[in-house]
């Protein structure tokens, strides 16, 4: 019988990612996956620690573990991810039922400490960060439409409010060469879409450029990048998330604008829409700032859609504050908004210098604010987009009602329609909209 193992992912996209390269790597050697975390030998647990709700997440599932370990004694249990990388020894010992903990840059060392494990019954930490560690990862799950491509690790931008840098450690960038032979491979078992990763993407490139003396403030090694990848064959859509403001020059606007294959729908995080706020956050930029790479990104391509995210309740945060927030929202008119309230992370400059001081009902309260804005703006938006033509790349059975096909249109909004026999998964087929909810648009084939 061959020993299984389950991964179960929290956090982030890149985490997914990760949680799928370990998967192969596993696979490579020997393990086997199994989709029932009860009979698995193997459990780990690639963890997040963004937000304090997200590590109570994990010590809540890691804890109930426990049980699990008594009636299974040859069960091995590790963390991996952010929260392993900032909390390592500390873990095992508050989790005596943990076998080992894996920090951000011990992917290609987790086989090994499995076998360790199982052999030894030994109890295991391993949160070394460096370039000497870092490697890249390829494996992927073969024949999926769609797939991520980490593209570069590490953030260096240390917003204050933010634990990623403690977690991920300092940016590093993949070659152009490495990021183009994976799409390449993933375009010749099937993918359509890629989408790339990094926490910074727009820096990619960047450190190593300073580094050798050849950075300038028209540099985009981002830009070059989308260059190189456009020509990679069978690969139909590009996206990339997340970018920042402050590495978006006029380079990276005009790459995103022209490049066919480069979805018009950009996730572009504002976090705040006050400049004492950003300041405060460490953002590097202003509120015009921002709105003008919106602005610069609109004259080229009208139609284009914005997305991004935002932080209600940050330290001294007041009620005309967040109201600049609540403006520029309604400016840029987002398609959708991931809105967070502030959760003070131990370690970061925030939590050593500024006082979490808004009231958890006062941040619950600005966060319906902006998620009723939210809502008011995608109905309205969606509704208006009845009568027009989108283009569809199809997905197949749409998880909440089989019986109906869905996609995603070019400008990332789901569209659900009937099954036809002409329609294959990974067409990508245009489609004229003639219902739409807050959740989704409706839409029938377009026959050529
Ligand atoms: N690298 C990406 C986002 C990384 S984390 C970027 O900077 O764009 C995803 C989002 O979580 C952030 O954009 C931010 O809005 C939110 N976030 C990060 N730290 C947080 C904290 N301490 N409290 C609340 N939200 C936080
Ligand atoms: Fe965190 Fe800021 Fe880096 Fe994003 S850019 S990961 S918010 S430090
Ligand atoms: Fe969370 Fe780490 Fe991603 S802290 S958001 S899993 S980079």
């Amino acid at each position: 019988m061959p020993i299984t193992f389950h991964i179960k992912t929290y956090g982030c996209q890149m985490n997914e990612r990760d949680s799928e390269a370990l998967a192969c790597l596993l696979e490579m050697h020997g393990y086997q996956e199994c989709a029932e975390e009860a009979e698995s030998d193997i459990l780990i647990f690639n963890t997040c620690s963004v937000r304090d709700q997200a590590e109570r997440k994990v010590v809540g599932k890691v804890g109930l573990m426990k049980k699990l370990k008594r009636v299974k004694p040859d069960l091995v249990i590790g963390v991996i991810g952010c929260m392993a990388q900032r909390m390592g020894e500390q873990l095992l010992e508050e989790l005596p039922h943990l076998d080992f903990v894996a920090g951000t840059d011990q992917l290609q060392n987790i086989p090994a400490m499995v076998d360790k494990c199982l052999k030894e019954h030994s109890r295991q930490c391993a949160i070394e960060m460096g370039p000497g560690v870092f490697r890249e990862l390829d494996g992927h799950r073969p024949g999926r439409l769609i797939s991520e491509i980490s593209v570069m690790r590490g953030c260096d931008q240390f917003c204050t409010y933010c634990i990623v840098p403690y977690c991920r450690g300092r940016e590093k960038s993949r070659s152009i060469q490495a990021i183009v032979d994976e799409a390449k491979m993933l375009a010749d078992t099937g993918t359509k879409e890629i989408l790339l990763l990094g926490q910074n993407i727009t820096a990619y490139g960047v450190s190593e450029a300073r580094a050798q003396g050849i950075y300038t403030p028209e540099f985009s090694a981002f830009a070059d990048l989308l260059e190189a990848l456009q020509e990679v064959d069978g690969i139909e859509r590009i996206r990339f998330t997340s970018p920042h403001v402050r590495f978006m020059n006029d380079r990276f606007v005009e790459a995103v604008a022209t490049l066919p294959k480069v979805c018009k729908s950009f996730h572009i995080p504002v976090q705040s829409g006050s400049d004492r706020i950003l300041k405060l956050m460490h953002r590097n930029y202003t509120a015009a700032e921002y709105l003008d790479r919106i602005a610069a990104i609109r004259a080229r391509v009208p139609q284009a859609t914005f997305s991004t995210d935002i932080i209600v309740g940050f330290c001294s945060e007041t009620q005309e504050e967040f109201e600049m927030t609540h403006q520029i929202m309604r400016e840029v008119g987002y398609d959708m908004a991931y809105i967070f309230r502030y959760s003070q992370r131990e370690g970061t400059q925030a939590s050593k210098t500024l006082l979490d001081d808004i009231p958890e009902e006062v941040k619950h309260e600005r966060n319906q604010i902006l998620l009723q804005e939210l809502n008011d703006y995608v109905k309205a938006a969606n509704a208006k987009a009845v009568g027009s033509t989108v283009q569809v790349m199809v997905e197949g059975p749409s998880a909440r009602n089989p019986r109906r096909w869905s996609g995603r249109s070019d400008l990332n909004k789901m569209v659900l329609f009937e099954p036809a026999e002409e329609l294959h998964v990974g067409d990508i087929r245009d489609f004229t909209i003639t219902r739409a909810t807050e959740n989704a648009l409706y839409g029938t084939l377009d026959n050529l």
